[in-house]
């Protein structure tokens, strides 16, 4: 199977739309709102074109993810790390446990260190994401600002030690809906 990553142009976009709703209907977590999330993140200040990214298998969408800019504060609200969220990845049900979610992530992760990020924070499956590296955002004190169990909320560091003395509160784009 030959799994083609690249950067999501505009003439994706309606079908990147209904690949994420198919992604997640069956998901227990979810709110069911991850393609909403995803077309209002597009027109956010916050959107980084080059971190829109889909999986592509003879010429078919079947992968997608998207990174976008977050903010690490201190308590004062002052900004200590540029970062990212991940959110959401998602692969059509029928192309899932092939590898597209794993080449999605460890590409993403390589644009996002091209680009000088150097980290990354997202809310996600306690089992899936230890193996690309991300461990409990706790390890590094940096808080989440909502309610998840610690197990979920992780991040990673893109460099070595690039979280090394990060410790503060994550600010996310008004788009997450997230008060905070
Ligand atoms: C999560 C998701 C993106 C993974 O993509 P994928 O292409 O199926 O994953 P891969 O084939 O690269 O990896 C498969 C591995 O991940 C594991 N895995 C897949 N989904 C998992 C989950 N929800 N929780 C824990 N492990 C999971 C598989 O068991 C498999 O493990 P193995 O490598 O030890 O056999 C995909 O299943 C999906 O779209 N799910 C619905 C949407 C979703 O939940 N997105 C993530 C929100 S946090």
């Amino acid at each position: 199977m030959n799994v083609k990553i690249r950067k999501e142009e505009p003439c994706d976009i309606p079908f990147v739309f209904d690949l994420i709703q198919l992604a997640f209907e069956n998901e227990q977590h979810s709110d069911h709102q991850e393609q909403i999330l995803v077309d209002s993140l597009r027109r956010s200040p916050e959107f980084i074109p080059e971190l829109s990214i889909i999986a592509e298998i003879e010429g078919k969408i079947m992968g997608y993810l998207l990174l976008t800019k977050i903010q690490i504060v201190n308590h004062e609200n002052q900004q200590i790390q540029n970062s990212l969220a991940l959110a959401p990845v998602a692969v059509l049900p029928q192309f899932q446990g092939k590898g597209v979610g794993s080449k999605l992530i460890l590409y993403s992760h390589q644009i996002a260190k091209e680009l000088g990020f150097r980290s990354i924070i997202l809310l996600g499956h306690a089992d899936y994401y230890p193996k690309f590296g991300y461990v409990p955002a706790s390890v590094y004190a940096i808080k989440l600002p909502f309610d998840a169990p610690d197990e979920n909320c992780l991040a990673k560091e893109l460099f070595e030690n690039s979280l090394k003395g990060i410790h503060g509160i994550v600010r996310y784009p008004k788009e997450f809906g997230i008060i905070s």
